[in-house]
């Protein structure tokens, strides 16, 4: 039995800073992040936006696409993020009730920084092993926010992938061995009490580069594929040059040629979503994925893709996965670029309102104004609730 991803989905803020337009209060050219990080733009999510709304996005058009049997067979749904809303309620009970999905489902929120997604992955493979009639939403929901005018600021982003688990999967099938590495390290954390993270940059770099080394030589130890028997390969991507950086890493490693055209023809692809939408923490790799078959102009099929998703702090995982004859037809590049594209540019003085805001702590009556055209708004926090709304539904209250 074949298991992996059925669908792909992925969802991202209304509105993008572009980082020209932050370089200058850094007193830097905007070729340092251009280049210099492989950055162009980054996602900036709105008030009425957060993991809720965009893990909503991100999974509304799989489930459109699913009959009264199919939506019943999504029995769990496994929320990873790293900006979650509540030390106790999961972010994916406020979706699955956005979705309208069956009540006979468990849902659960996962944590360990941007890794969390790919434990999710492999807890909803386990399960559909069990019920191969079953499958599982995984969903991967992040803001990524930094202090303003810190190194990090560059960095940030915010999207949301959604993914189907299910047998005999119509995208990519993932295969069962993996080479992990946790390590206790202090690279990047965010305590309770702070709305961004605290980052030592230079640690967090070589945290990644050493994760990666492990989690490779654990594949190897493991039996895996070698290197050579990997076509194409999706990192982590904090920032794309991140997951040059990466490549080359790996490259070395295992003694590969290292020129550049190769390097590109292996990774380019991968890297095209996340340079316009910055870091999305655990959706990032997978959003990397999507990029991966959105862009490919030959047919992938029967391609592997060897992946690297890392969560600081720290714990890695390498591991493969098949592409599956006839995967174009189940694409949804369409809306992938229209959710790209359509964004609105804000200015640096818009972006600095944006982000200034902390989250209202009195328990009062606090509405929320429309800022963003997503599907699901973030509408207010009330009496210390969190109130979400589908747009439409809110659409016509007001009428
Ligand atoms: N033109 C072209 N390139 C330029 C340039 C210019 N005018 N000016 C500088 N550069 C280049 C630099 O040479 C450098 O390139 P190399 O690394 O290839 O040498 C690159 O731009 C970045 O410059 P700095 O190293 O000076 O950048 P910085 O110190 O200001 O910050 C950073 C870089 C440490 C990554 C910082 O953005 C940061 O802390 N980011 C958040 C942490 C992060 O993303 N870490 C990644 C690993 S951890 C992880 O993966 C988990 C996660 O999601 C957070």
């Amino acid at each position: 039995m074949q298991l992996g991803i059925d669908d792909l989905s992925f969802a991202t803020a209304d509105q993008y800073l572009d980082l020209a337009d932050l370089a200058p209060s850094h007193g830097v050219e905007p070729a340092k992040y251009y280049v210099g990080l492989g950055q162009e733009r980054m996602s900036v999510a709105a008030p009425d936006e957060d993991v809720v709304t965009l893990a909503a996005a991100a999974a509304q058009p799989i489930i459109a696409d699913l009959d009264d049997a199919g939506r019943a067979a999504i029995r769990t749904v496994l929320l990873a993020t790293e900006s979650g809303i509540d030390q106790s309620k999961s972010a994916g009970v406020y979706v699955h009730r956005l979705l309208g999905l069956h009540a006979a489902c468990r849902v659960v929120e996962l944590k360990q920084a941007c890794y969390s997604g790919t434990s999710a992955l492999q807890m909803a493979l386990a399960l559909v092993t069990r019920n191969p009639e079953q499958k599982v939403l995984v969903i991967c929901s992040d803001v990524a926010r930094y202090d303003v005018g810190s190194s990090g600021e560059p960095t940030q982003g915010a999207g949301a992938v959604a993914m189907l688990i299910s047998a005999n999967p119509r995208l990519v099938q993932i295969e069962p061995l993996s080479g992990l590495h946790t390590t206790d390290v202090m690279d990047f954390w965010r305590p309770n009490y702070r709305t961004t993270a605290v980052v030592d940059g230079r640690l967090s770099l070589r945290a990644y580069t050493e994760s990666l080394s492990g989690a490779w030589a654990d594949l190897q130890a493991q039996g895996g594929p070698s290197f050579t028997d990997i076509d194409t390969f999706c990192y982590h991507q904090p920032f794309t040059k991140m997951a040059v950086k990466a490549h080359q890493h790996l490259t070395k490693v295992v003694g590969a040629p290292r020129d550049p055209e190769v390097l590109d023809a292996q990774i380019g692809d991968s890297l095209r979503y996340n340079k316009q939408i910055g870091n999305s923490y655990t959706a990032s790799m997978y959003i990397g994925l999507i990029s991966l078959l959105d862009h490919a102009t030959e047919d992938l099929a029967g391609n592997r893709i060897g992946f690297f998703s890392y969560g600081s702090g720290s714990v890695g995982e390498f591991f493969t996965g098949l592409v599956v004859p006839g995967y174009r037809d189940h694409l949804r590049t369409a809306e992938h670029r229209r959710r790209v594209d359509e964004r609105r540019r804000v200015d640096h003085d818009e972006y600095l309102r944006i982000v200034a805001p902390a989250n209202p702590v009195d328990g009062g009556e606090h509405p929320i104004p429309v800022t963003s055209r997503s599907p699901f708004r973030l509408a207010a926090i009330s009496g210390h609730q969190r109130v979400y709304v589908r747009s439409d539904e809110a659409a016509e209250a007001v009428a």
